[in-house]
Parts: structure tokens; sequence; C-alpha cells
């Protein structure tokens, strides 16, 4: 394949698939010009353990939410933990695109000095406070170091502006809402948002994983010619405390390729909902009989980091962050 600079390589482990590995995508692919092809490579769990330590979310998990972002264009399972331009080349990239932090590799050296020696090497910014070390922080402690009386606990117009974008990177897909449809924060130039073409989905989207974006593409299946419009609630599905800050579900649910529009605190009641079909997240129409719906819940995440406690709480003991 002859390699261009219309094709851009980005690669991680994905673990959580989080609004930070989200901003990184959507960064790399404004480096390239319009309508260059994102190719993501996925470390395996063998790899990522041997260098960093195991994976919360598996394999397959980080691979299909990374696919479902809606910036990335290609998945390269199996990809190298350390950069290889030869599989750069194999895929006709001609640079990698990584955050603005230093990745090492089992012998502590940079997992991307061959493509910086190369100068095939792009930087873009890291997104702060967020990683998969402090979200398995906060489940460890049950506590959330942004409380909800913070006005970080909120999504500025400008970040969700920057996450509404376009698979493109650069127009504007999503329509943002806050509270109703009378409050337009964010508004598409792409389509024209009606109702009665849209389908609605409610939730808190905590941890927003594949059990959700299964649900987001089985609408889809339902719905093909609608609108996906999701409804995040600011509390908790059972009206507890979410693991995740507003912002940071908004933004997650956002860079997803199934999400055309975004209703901040809906404060409408599904029944009396402006859309003509509505969904509760979780509900058992959209989790039967889909592979990760059926068994992946934000519970099941959380379980799997309480299980291993000691595993987790060393492996973050590693980074500085003492539970
Ligand atoms: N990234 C980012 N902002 C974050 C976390 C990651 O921009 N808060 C970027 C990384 O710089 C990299 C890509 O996302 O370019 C994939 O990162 P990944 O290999 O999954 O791991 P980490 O950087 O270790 O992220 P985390 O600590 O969350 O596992």
């Amino acid at each position: 394949m002859i390699v261009s600079p219309n094709r851009i390589w980005v690669d991680g482990c994905f673990d959580f698939t989080h609004h930070g590995h989200a901003g990184a995508l959507l960064q790399a692919k404004r480096t390239g010009p319009p309508g260059c092809q994102l190719i993501c490579g996925v470390h395996n769990d063998e790899d990522i353990t041997s260098n960093k330590g195991m994976p919360v979310m598996n394999n397959r998990e980080r691979i299909e939410h990374t696919r479902a972002n809606r910036w990335s264009d290609e998945i390269v399972e199996n990809a190298p933990y350390v950069t290889e331009p030869s599989w750069m080349d194999r895929y006709g990239c001609m640079y990698v695109v990584h955050g603005d932090d230093i990745t090492l590799d089992a012998d502590g050296k940079d997992c991307y000095r061959v493509a910086k020696d190369l100068g095939r090497f792009r930087v873009v910014k890291r997104t702060a406070g967020v990683s998969t070390t402090e979200i398995i922080h906060r489940i460890l402690t049950n506590e959330n170091n942004i409380s909800i009386a913070s006005p970080e606990y909120f999504p500025t117009t400008e970040l969700l502006e920057f996450y509404s974008s376009g698979k493109d990177g650069f127009t504007k897909h999503c329509y943002v809402f806050d509270e109703t449809l009378d409050n337009c924060v964010i508004q598409s130039n792409v389509y024209k948002l009606v109702p009665s073409e849209c389908v609605y989905i409610q939730g808190d989207f905590d941890l927003f994983h594949m059990g959700h974006i299964d649900q987001l593409r089985v609408l889809k299946s339902k719905f093909p010619d609608s609108r996906i419009i999701l409804g995040l609630l600011l509390k908790s599905d059972n009206n507890g405390d979410t693991i995740m800050t507003f912002k940071e579900r908004a933004l997650s649910v956002l860079s997803c390729k199934w999400t055309d529009g975004l209703i901040l605190n809906p404060t409408f009641k599904l029944d009396v909902s402006p859309f003509p079909h509505n969904y509760k997240l979780n509900s058992f129409e959209l989790c039967s009989g889909s592979e990760f719906s059926s068994y992946l819940t934000t519970e099941v995440i959380i379980n799997r980091i309480k299980d291993k406690r000691d595993h987790y709480t060393v492996r973050n003991e590693k980074k500085g962050m003492h539970v």
C-alpha cells in the first residue's frame, strides 16, 4: 500500500475507551487533510498485561468500542505495543499520532522511539483528569475527585462543540440541548433535526461501555431511517452518584458513531417526550439478544475491579495513586 499523509496511524490500549482516548482520536483526525482516514491499532490483552498491567476491558470490548468511535475508520487488532513503522507502512500511514505523555514498554523505553527517530511521530494534547488509573481509583475508593457542586462536573460549550464533530472531524454532526428541545446549545450543520424522525433513549450512561453501545446499535437496526437522540440523566438510573462526571459521560456518548443528538439533564418524562419512540437504557427489549448488552453492565465492570482489589491497588500504587 502507498504510504500517504491521508492515512493516520494511532495506537493504544484504549482500556475503558474513555473520552480522553476519543479526544486523542479526534485531534489525530484533525492533523490530516479533510477526508483522511484514521487507522486505530489496538494492543491485545497479553501485550498490555506484560507491558502495563492487566486491562479491565477485554480485547473484544476495547476493539469494538474503538470501532464505534465516530472518528476511527479502521481497526487493526494485535497492534504491537512498541510502534513499528513496518506496520504503519503496511496500512499506508505516513505518521503516528499520540498524546503528549510518554508511553513506556516493559523495559522502560519509549514506545514511539523508532517512529520519533524517523520523523514519523506527531503529538496532540492529552486530556487532563481522566485515565484508566483514575477510573480504577474512583471505583476502589467509591469517590470521585470532582463533586457535583463543582463547575468542572459539567461540560463547557466549547467541549460539547468539539465532541459534536462529524466523522470528518470538522463538520458539526450532533445537536446538543439543555433540558428540553427549546434550549439548543449546539446545532448540527449536516442535518435538520425533526423530532418525528428521531428515536429517543434515556439513561445515565455511566462508564459508557459496549453494553450501552450495543443498545444504540440495536435501536439503529430497529429504526434505520431515524436519528438517535440520547437523554443524559444527571443522577444515576437509581438516583445515586455516578462514577463518571456529567461532563465525562456527555463527551463519551457524543464520541459514539450512533449518537446524533444529546439532551443534557432532560426534564420531561418519557410519556410526554417530543419523540415518537422512547426507550429506557438497559430495557429488556434492547438488551436481549445483543452480544454485549446481555452480559456487560456498569455493575459488572465495577465488580471486575473490586474482585481483583489487591491487583488493581498494586497497579495503581505503581502509578502513584494510593487507595
Ligand atoms: N490519551 C489522551 N488523554 C488521556 C488518555 C489517553 O489523549 N487522558 C491518548 C494517549 O496519549 C494515546 C491514546 O489516548 O495517544 C491511547 O492511549 P492508551 O494507550 O490507551 O493509554 P494511556 O495513555 O495509558 O491512557 P490511560 O492512562 O487512560 O490508560
